[in-house]
């Protein structure tokens, strides 16, 4: 993995949305694999920026995203589709026909899942994929457990994720305790990945992904595995390594 450490969330923001706008100049029908949480904002920030002063065409770009909670619909506020739409979609010109999240109210999820995976693959795969990392060095959904999971799948959230995720929620009974996510498998596939952090909070599941070994005791370690992985952190971020 490269590993580049920036001086604040902004410069990391600029730096990964230099590699979407290179992904896209390169390729203007390019599928993006896109994240939610406070880590990409400013990215998804500086993105619609390049957009709005003409630098970025986003017109033949189809996105899908990396994962959904089990329970609200893209109506709900607090949904990652709402999510999206809010804080990148509806500042740029992607279609809304190219736009993907998983559903987490489809009345068969293991089919929603199968067919998510299968619309990835159909697309061409992805060609770069933003990630954060939580606290417990999840990636999208994908807690820590026994194994890599392949492919989308549903998950129980942990009692860290939900913590973490309550800010955004009324209280933390109100945080859903499933989520569907795509797999380490599928976001392995992705030809390019840029995954961005900051802060002190997340130094230790940083210096487990980068340093510790790869297990899926912290998915986020598998990335040591991926030839084109990019790590942008800031230096609290970056402390322990
Ligand atoms: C959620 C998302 C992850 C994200 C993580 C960290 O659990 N499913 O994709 O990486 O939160 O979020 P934040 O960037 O807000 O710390």
């Amino acid at each position: 993995m490269n590993i580049c450490v920036y001086k604040d969330a902004e410069a990391i923001g600029t730096a990964a949305a230099a590699l979407f706008a290179a992904c896209v100049t390169q390729n203007p029908r390019c599928v993006l694999g896109l994240a939610t949480g406070s880590s990409p904002l400013p990215t998804y920030q500086k993105m619609a920026e390049m957009y709005r002063a003409g630098a970025v065409d986003f017109s033949g770009v189809t996105t899908y995203n990396l994962d959904e909670y089990v329970g609200i619909d893209h109506t709900h506020a607090q949904s990652y589709y709402c999510f999206m739409m809010e804080n990148l979609f509806r500042h740029i010109n992607v279609k809304q026909e190219n736009i993907h999240v998983p559903s987490g109210v489809a009345p068969d999820l293991e089919k929603e899942c199968a067919d998510y995976e299968a619309a990835i693959e159909a697309a061409g795969g992805i060609d770069l994929q933003i990630l954060g990392i939580g606290r417990n060095g999840h990636i999208a959904f994908n807690e820590p457990s026994d194994s890599f999971p392949p492919a989308t799948h549903t998950v129980e959230l942990t009692e860290s994720t939900i913590n973490a995720n309550k800010r955004f929620f009324a209280s933390a009974d109100d945080v859903p305790r499933r989520a569907v996510t795509t797999g380490i498998g599928t976001i392995m596939k992705a030809r390019a990945i840029v995954l961005v952090a900051t802060g002190a909070d997340k130094a230790e599941a940083v210096r487990a992904m980068a340093k510790g070994p790869v297990t899926p005791r912290c998915p986020a370690s598998i990335l040591q595995f991926h030839p084109r992985a990019t790590i942008l952190l800031d230096e609290a971020a970056a402390s322990l390594l």
